[in-house]
């Protein structure tokens, strides 16, 4: 993909019609990173091709893990010969923050892992506190310098582990930390978002003794041996609340198919609150709107409560909605950098701090916007969608990895947008 990619978007199509979901990709990286903690082949199914997926792969296989992906139908066959002693190289490490949650999994196997720091992102400096002070409660020595993360043990012992703040990828890393340590570890306000859920059932099928799954509170007795075990990803609730926001702002009806509801209760919940209609079948969920929607009020939380990887989609519906609405985001420190690139649009939002407020406008103008962030990306998407006219949207980088197929899929319900 080249760096100048980007969308052309004919504003104005309602949506309509099925979109099958993609895994998760926020199960996925944590699971891999699971794979170094027990010898032997892995099938995984549902696998969704992106580019942080390739990237941790690409980092996995300098600990000689080696694996093959079925594009086609998303299966990843991997396989644990045994950990090295290697290192991945800091240009291969940097290509993914998700490195970083490869440190749990090193250390209670090898004893060491030798990391470049994960750094920031445009939504916040993203520092990795929370992991390695629980690391180093469990025996770990971690040396940081500006630019690497020594760590070193000799074994890892059980702990108590209370995150001051609930921590997503913090608690994965814990976790896969703590299932082959020696002894007992408790994880007090662990986080319990759903791709927490689908690490520890892999877990639990992999031999791994852990209680308290769904709860904040994690109990680990840590086991010597754990043992492969394929396994199926969850739907990925970011990407099925993006299409959900995109087809209440447009108008339409779009089934949402490969995703469980309740991952994304928070988000329909808000979206029949701004006039959208929500069915819940069998094996999918079904959004219809008329396209004109009401103002509201969002806060951005941990699990169960509003994701803030879904608060910028959301953002560019009530950019239209009658009346004001309140956007909060408490989870990260710099996620408003789409508000800009909506301005040019002629949206009238206004921050101060980490509150937005949005007084919807008759209409946007398709303008030439780029994206800085997976999400702000597909949110400027779905402003394009809603707007009048051609919107450009560039630095498709930050989508490809997140989504998969991302124009296939909104073409297919009836969206005008081209890849050039
Ligand atoms: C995970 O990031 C997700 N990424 C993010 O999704 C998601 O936005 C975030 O959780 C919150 O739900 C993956 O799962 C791969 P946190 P993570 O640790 O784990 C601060 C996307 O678009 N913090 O829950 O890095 C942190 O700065 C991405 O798919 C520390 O201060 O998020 C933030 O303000 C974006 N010290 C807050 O806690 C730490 O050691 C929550 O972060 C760790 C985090």
């Amino acid at each position: 993909m080249s760096q100048m990619e980007h969308f052309i978007i004919e504003g104005g199509n309602q949506l309509n019609g099925t979109v099958h979901i993609d895994g998760a990709k926020n199960s996925i990286l944590p699971i891999l990173c699971t794979t170094i903690l027990a010898e032997g082949d892995y099938i995984f199914g549902n696998v969704p091709d992106l580019t942080d997926v390739q990237n941790l792969l690409r980092t996995l296989s300098y600990f000689g893990i080696t694996y093959s992906f079925e594009k086609h139908n998303n299966i990843l066959f991997l396989s644990n010969p045994g950990i090295n002693d290697e290192d991945a190289p800091q240009k291969v490490v940097q290509k993914t923050r998700m490195s970083i949650m490869t440190l749990g999994s090193l250390l209670t196997t090898r004893g060491h892992a030798k990391l470049s720091f994960p750094g920031g992102c445009a939504i916040g400096t993203r520092p990795v506190d929370f992991h390695v002070e629980a690391l180093r409660k469990m025996g770990a020595d971690i040396l940081l310098t500006d630019t690497y993360i020594h760590a070193h043990c000799e074994g890892l012992k059980g702990a108590e582990i209370k995150f001051l703040h609930s921590t997503v990828t913090g608690t994965q890393n814990i976790i896969n930390a703590a299932v082959r340590a020696e002894g007992e570890t408790v994880i007090y306000n662990a986080a319990m978002e759903p791709e927490i859920g689908d690490q520890i059932n892999l877990l639990l099928k992999m031999g791994a003794k852990i209680d308290g799954r769904g709860t904040g509170t994690l109990v680990i007795e840590g086991v010597k041996y754990l043992a492969p075990a394929n396994w199926r990803i969850i739907g990925d609730r970011i990407e099925a609340a993006t299409f959900a926001i995109a087809v209440a702002g447009t108008g339409g009806e779009v089934e949402l198919k490969g995703v469980n509801p309740d991952h994304i209760e928070s988000i329909l919940l808000m979206l029949m609150a701004c006039g959208a209609e929500i069915e819940i079948k069998d094996r999918s969920i079904v959004v219809k709107s008329s396209g004109r929607l009401d103002s509201t009020g969002i806060t951005t939380l941990p699990f169960p409560r509003f994701p803030t990887d879904a608060q910028a989609q959301f953002m560019a519906i009530m950019c239209k909605a009658a009346g004001i609405s309140i956007i909060e985001e408490t989870i990260f420190e710099n996620r408003f950098q789409q508000v800009e690139e909506f301005q040019k649009m002629g949206a009238n939002i206004t921050t101060k701090g980490r509150v937005a407020t949005i007084r919807g406008v008759g209409e946007l103008k398709g303008a030439t916007v780029s994206a800085t962030d997976i999400r702000a990306c597909s949110a400027l998407v779905i402003a394009g969608l809603i707007a009048e006219g051609e919107t450009e949207v560039r630095n498709l980088k930050y989508l490809d990895r997140g989504y998969s197929k991302f124009e296939e899929k909104l073409t297919n319900l009836g969206a005008n947008i081209k890849r050039k």
